[in-house]
């Protein structure tokens, strides 16, 4: 596929936002005032408590979590999100790539 063509270019891979657009933006907005789409808004992620969308509706896995979003903990997430949270709702949409998701971590903690 053309965008895992590209995700597996050094270089682009250290474009967060071009990575989050490619893998997650078909679920999640990243700009304040978006709606949340099948995904919650992920704008000022930073300090945010986990599942603190609003108007999101979080599954158990999310509504029971405790703590709020640090770039350490988002990206121990997105390694392996189910393991983190069991039971959550996210498919597997984790980024397996080391680069990859340190840019989108850089990305969604601006
Ligand atoms: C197929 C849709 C889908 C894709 C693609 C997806 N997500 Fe999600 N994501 C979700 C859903 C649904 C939830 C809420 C899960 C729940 O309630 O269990 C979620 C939750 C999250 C959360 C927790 C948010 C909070 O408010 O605590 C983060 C962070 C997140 N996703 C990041 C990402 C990133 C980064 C990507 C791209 C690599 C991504 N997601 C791709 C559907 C998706």
């Amino acid at each position: 596929m053309l965008t895992l063509a590209l995700l597996a270019a050094p270089a682009l891979a250290q474009d967060g936002r071009a990575a989050f657009e490619a893998r997650c933006v078909s679920c999640h907005a990243a700009d304040a005032g978006a709606p949340p789409g099948p995904g919650p808004n992920l704008a000022g992620l930073a300090g945010r408590r986990i599942g603190g969308d609003p108007r999101f509706d979080y599954s158990p896995a999310l509504r029971g979590a405790q703590g709020a979003w640090t770039a350490a903990r988002l990206s121990e997430f997105l390694e392996d999100p189910e393991e983190m949270f069991p039971g959550l709702w996210m498919g597997g949409n984790g980024v397996r790539d080391a680069a990859a998701r340190r840019a989108i971590v850089d990305y969604l903690m601006r």
